[in-house]
């Protein structure tokens, strides 16, 4: 039988302690206060151990205007990490690969919101596939990673 004391307290160091989180930038999310799903993909990120500003907002269509998001590429939430933009429910290893590489883009989205991408799990339902798009001011976007089994965590 496990010890519950331990498992909970191990549980606290992996929760508090994510490896390399040292380094990491921190992110600023803006979203509706009433976006359930937005505060889930926070949750999520700073598990993965980010450090993430939340910003209730009543209109986010000027913020992602501003960002240079394009229509097509719209979520729910929007985030700003080191230069770059985050929209929707990316998963961590997408914005890993771009703060890592660098790439002369704007930013990275994933459109709409798929079952089963970061925030969006829901019990019971096939993860849905869906891409991560990399976007630039010039209008230009391009494929920047794709989950065409749906994003399964852990993997
Ligand atoms: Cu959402
Ligand atoms: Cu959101």
């Amino acid at each position: 039988m496990i010890n519950r004391r331990y498992f909970s307290g191990a549980l606290a160091v992996l929760c508090t302690t994510p490896v390399g989180a040292a380094n990491r930038p921190n992110m600023t999310m803006h979203r509706s206060p009433t976006c359930g799903c937005c505060g889930a993909w926070a949750a999520y990120i700073r598990r993965a151990g980010f450090s993430i500003t939340i910003v209730n907002e009543s209109d986010l269509a000027p913020i992602k205007s501003r960002a240079g998001v394009p229509d097509a590429l719209q979520s729910c939430h929007t985030a700003f990490i080191d230069g770059y933009v985050v929209e929707g429910h990316v998963p961590v290893e997408a914005i890993e690969k771009m703060l890592s590489e660098r790439p002369a883009i704007t930013g990275i989205a994933v459109p709409e919101m798929p079952t089963g991408s970061p925030g969006m799990e829901i019990p019971m339902m096939k993860p849905e596939p869906f891409k991560v798009i990399a976007f630039s001011q010039m209008g230009s976007s391009e494929t920047f990673m794709d989950y065409p089994n749906g994003f399964i965590a852990g993997r």
